[in-house]
């Protein structure tokens, strides 16, 4: 995409990846793609926050020259030294070998380990400013979105917040950058709400005090690194990480995650029995098969909702891996504030429930009941599993 006016003398420039399958090497964006969002600002003189990954960095020169011709690039802010934003940067110093790069006192630490780059390093702190002539650059710190050394740039002249992983989502962009260009919103809240519960649920604290400090702050633009560019309503999405950030201390929507997996379909024939207890109460439940399911997909519902049904065999003592996994997952993004109840049927020992049970305690989520059987289910199992799934949803709802 050519560069794009966000405001006077401030361009987006970046990179729409649609052939990365994985983010971090961990997340599916095969379906979705990811956009890395570059920002050149131009003054007398001239600055670029932000760059794009490796193997990416070809088209931003091409876009950052677009814009500024022959003039020299005077300074790269690195905000945020993870590689998807830092890929570009041994291109911009053969290129550019005067340009400063500029960053917390923990992303000079990183421009040395990552990149061998100890030399035209600016350290910022808090407030600090740096005059670019027509345009001003201002420094707030936000440590731990996502990584230490992470920080928000401001331009005070036009409002614009440059905030890079914050606010931001997967989708690569669809030829528009701006919140108000986009009818169907649906997609981009989604892969939002995605994003946040697979990159950045660990670090909800230190998000609610780079958006309390925001706050402070008059801004009319929320320009981040990945995903659209919030012009016409930029409180929808801050209002949005704020509520996400919250179910890390306080109990999430009013709803049910069932996460299951079946060997012959004993379980299965279960979960649709329960499924119909807890429908009939009208509270909302979304089922998600964990063998066939990437637990990117799985995160932001339990990310935001406060109840768990889990379904799972036991396998080998223990509950169905596929499921167990996804468990392991909750408990790396310190997903908490849950009610949970499990069901799933047994050969001969059990040790689903046991083995569960300790799972649930690591990860303080309150242990409702569980509901296992031996082998197929009857039709008097399948009419107590309905009754189970019912008296769960009634005490999420009564929660
Ligand atoms: Fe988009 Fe934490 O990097």
């Amino acid at each position: 995409m050519p560069a794009i006016q966000v405001r006077p003398g401030i361009h987006w420039i970046g990179v729409n990846d649609r052939t990365t399958d994985l983010f971090e090497g961990l997340w599916p964006i095969t379906q979705e793609g990811v956009s890395y969002n570059s920002y050149l600002v131009v003054g007398d003189k001239t600055a670029l926050v932000d760059l794009t990954k490796i193997g990416k960095e070809g088209a931003l020169l091409e876009q950052i020259q677009d814009v500024i011709g022959d003039r020299p690039l005077d300074y790269v802010v690195v905000n945020h030294m993870e590689p998807d934003h830092t890929g570009a940067i041994a291109l911009l110093r053969r290129v550019f070998p005067d340009v400063v790069f500029v960053g917390s006192a923990k992303t000079r630490t990183l421009l040395e380990s990552f990149y061998a780059l100890t030399e035209n390093v600016q350290v910022v702190g808090e407030g600090d400013e740096i005059a670019l002539g027509g345009k001003t650059l201002r420094f707030l710190m936000a440590p731990f979105v996502h990584w230490p050394e992470t920080m928000v740039t401001y331009e005070p002249t036009e409002k614009v917040a440059f905030t890079c992983d914050a606010f931001g989502g997967f989708g690569a962009l669809r030829g528009a950058i701006f919140d108000d260009e986009y009818a169907d919103m649906g997609f981009y809240l989604r892969e939002a709400q995605r994003y946040f519960a697979n990159i950045l649920p660990s670090f909800s604290g230190p998000v609610l005090r780079a958006i309390n400090k925001l706050d402070e702050v008059d801004v009319s633009v929320i320009a981040p690194s990945h995903g659209l560019v919030w012009r016409h309503d930029p409180s929808r999405i801050v209002n949005l990480y704020r509520t996400w950030s919250e179910y890390a201390t306080r109990p999430a929507e009013y709803g049910i995650t069932m996460v299951w997996g079946s060997m012959y379909g004993n379980t299965e024939a279960m979960m649709n029995a329960v499924a119909e207890g807890i429908s009939r109460t009208g509270i909302p439940l979304t089922i998600f098969d964990a063998a066939r399911t990437h637990v990117s997909y799985i995160l932001p519902s339990l990310w935001s909702q406060r109840g768990v049904m889990i379904g799972a065999p036991t396998y080998e003592a223990s509950p169905f891996p596929p499921v167990a996994t996804v468990l392991e997952m909750a408990e790396h993004k310190r997903v908490r504030n849950k009610q949970v109840a499990m069901f799933g049927s047994y050969g001969w020992s059990g040790g689903a429930r046991r083995s569960l049970e300790q799972k649930v305690e690591q990860l303080k989520w309150q242990w409702f009941d569980a509901f296992e059987f031996n082998g197929g289910p009857s039709h008097e199992d399948l009419r107590q599993g309905e009754a189970f799934g019912e008296r769960f949803a009634r005490a999420i709802l009564d929660s």
